[in-house]
C-alpha cells in the first residue's frame, strides 16, 4: 500500500474501513454504481437520497458543460448573476408564486438549515421582537451536521463532543401535538422558528394530518416561522414535487437540496414566503448569509435543467406509480419473511420495519451487517431505525424494482441464518 492509498478521510466510516475498494465507487449510470473491486451494484438509495432521476442524465450534464462555458464563476454575493435569477424565478413559479416570493441560494442542506436559523432571528428581530431566538425541532429529527444543523439535529450524534451549542435549540417529540403545545404555552413569546421535515429521514416517519394541523393552528396563536426542511422530500421523492403541497397551508420557509439538481451540484434553495421577504424588504435590512460557491451559474442551470428533466419525464406521475409497486412488494415482504414486520414512509421514501424471532425489535447494533449482506446480494441501501432505507430512483423499472426486492431478501435470509454483529461498513444515516 502507497503512503497515499489512505489519503482520503472519507464520511462516517470507521477509520478501519478507509481504503476498501469494495466501498470505492468508480463511475454510475442509470441506477447502477461501479466499484474499484470491478462489482457493479443496483443503487437503491438514489445516491444519497439526492439522484432522483437516475445517474448520467445527458441534458443535465450538457446544462452544465455549457454554463461553465459561458460562466466558469458568478456570484450571489453583493452581485446578482442572470442563472441566479432564472433559477429562482422558476423555483418560485414550482413551490407557487402566490405564497413564495424570494429564493436564496445555499450549497448543503446542513448549511442551509444554519440559514433559516439567522434567518427567522433576524425576521423577529426586524419586527421588534429580538427575544425570540429559540428554535425548535423534532426528536429523532435530521438538519445536517454543521453547527446550526447539527444543533437542531435531534438524535444524539455526538453534539457534546464537538462542542455544539444547543443553548436556543429545544426539541419535541414529533407527532405528539401536547408536547408542542406545552411547550408553547411555556416558551411561546421566545420561539422564532419550528423545523419540521415533513417525513423524519431517520425511520421514515411521516408527520401526522393531527400533528400537522396543531402545527399550523401553534403558528397562527404564537407567531413563530414554519419551516419545512425539504431537503430529502423535495422533488417528487413522496409524490409531488415538495410534500408540503399536501399540507392544508404553507410553510413560511422551504429548504430544498438533494434533488435539486439530481446530486449534480452542492446545492440548497430556502424558499421564503412573501411575507416574511417583505419584511426584510421593508425595512432594507441584509442578511448576514453568504456562500462563496452559492448560486453559481453552473449550480442553477443544474437546477434548471433537472426541473425541465423532472417535468419532461412526468416524474410526478413516475414517483405515483413506482410507490404504488413498493407498497405492493413490501407488503408482500412483510407477510412471507419473519423478520420484517411492515414499512414506515411515504411515496418512494421508506423504511422497513424489523423484528427479531422472539419479537424484539431488530437490534441497531445487526444493522451494519443487514447492510453489508445486502450489498454482498448486489444492492446498495442505507442503514436505518432498526432496519433499512428504501430510496430508489423514480426512473426504476418494474425489473430493477424486483432485483431491489430481491437482494434485500437474500441479505435478510443471510442475517438470519447468521448473525454478524457489527460487521460490514458502519456507514451513518
Ligand atoms: C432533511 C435533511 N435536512 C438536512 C440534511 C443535511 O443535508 P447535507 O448533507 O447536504 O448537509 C439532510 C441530509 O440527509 C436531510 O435529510
Amino acid at each position: 500500500m502507497s503512503r497515499t492509498d489512505r489519503a482520503l478521510w472519507p464520511s462516517l466510516l470507521a477509520p478501519s474501513d478507509h481504503g476498501r475498494p469494495d466501498l470505492c465507487a468508480v463511475s454510475a449510470e442509470g441506477v447502477r454504481v461501479r466499484f474499484a473491486d470491478g462489482r457493479e451494484l443496483l443503487d437503491g438509495s438514489s445516491g444519497l437520497w439526492n439522484t432522483n432521476i437516475g445517474y448520467g442524465n445527458r441534458a443535465i450534464a450538457r446544462a452544465a458543460a455549457e454554463a461553465l462555458t459561458d460562466a466558469s464563476y458568478l456570484s450571489v454575493f453583493r452581485y446578482e448573476n442572470t442563472y441566479a435569477r432564472r433559477a429562482a424565478a422558476e423555483l418560485v413559479e414550482l413551490a407557487g408564486a402566490e405564497h413564495y416570493g424570494r429564493v436564496l441560494f445555499s450549497t448543503s442542506g446542513g448549511a442551509a438549515n444554519d440559514l433559516v436559523m439567522k434567518l427567522a432571528r433576524q425576521y423577529h428581530a426586524l419586527r421588534g421582537e429580538g427575544r425570540r431566538k429559540v428554535v425548535v425541532g423534532l426528536r429523532g429529527g435530521y438538519h445536517g451536521l454543521t453547527f446550526g444543523g447539527f444543533a437542531l439535529t435531534g438524535d444524539d450524534l455526538g453534539q457534546q463532543v464537538y462542542g455544539v451549542d444547543q443553548r436556543l435549540v429545544r426539541h419535541v417529540t414529533p407527532n405528539d401535538p401536547a408536547e408542542l403545545t406545552a411547550l408553547l404555552s411555556r416558551q411561546g413569546a421566545q420561539i422564532a422558528a419550528v423545523v419540521v421535515e415533513p417525513v423524519l429521514g431517520s425511520g421514515a416517519v411521516p408527520l401526522t394530518d393531527d400533528y400537522l394541523a396543531t402545527l399550523l393552528a401553534l403558528r397562527e396563536e404564537y407567531g413563530f416561522l414554519l419551516v419545512a426542511d425539504e431537503v430529502a422530500t423535495g422533488f417528487c421523492r413522496t409524490g409531488e414535487f415538495f410534500a408540503t403541497e399536501r399540507w392544508p397551508a404553507r410553510p413560511d420557509l422551504l429548504i430544498a437540496s438533494k434533488g435539486l439538481t439530481n446530486g449534480t451540484s452542492a446545492a440548497a434553495a430556502v424558499l421564503a414566503s412573501r411575507r416574511v421577504a417583505g419584511v426584510f424588504d421593508e425595512a432594507d435590512a441584509v442578511l448576514s448569509h453568504g456562500e462563496t460557491q452559492a448560486g453559481t451559474p453552473v449550480t442553477c442551470a443544474t437546477i434548471l435543467a433537472t426541473l425541465a428533466e423532472m417535468r419532461r419525464l412526468d416524474a410526478v406521475g413516475l414517483s405515483h406509480r413506482l410507490a404504488a409497486r413498493l407498497d405492493d412488494r413490501l407488503a408482500e415482504l412483510a407477510a412471507t419473511h419473519d423478520l420484517v414486520t411492515g414499512s414506515t414512509g411515504a411515496g418512494c421514501f421508506r423504511s422497513i420495519r424489523m423484528r427479531t424471532p422472539d419479537g424484539e425489535p431488530f437490534p441497531q447494533a445487526e444493522v451494519p451487517a443487514l447492510v453489508a449482506a445486502v450489498r454482498a446480494a448486489g444492492a446498495i441501501v442505507h442503514p436505518g431505525v432498526n432496519g433499512v432505507q428504501l430510496f430508489p430512483a423514480l426512473t426504476y423499472t418494474e425489473a430493477d424494482l424486483d432485483e431491489l426486492l430481491g437482494c434485500v431478501r437474500a441479505g435478510l435470509d443471510a442475517v438470519t441464518t447468521a448473525p454478524l454483529v457489527g460487521a460490514g461498513p458502519g456507514v451513518g444515516r
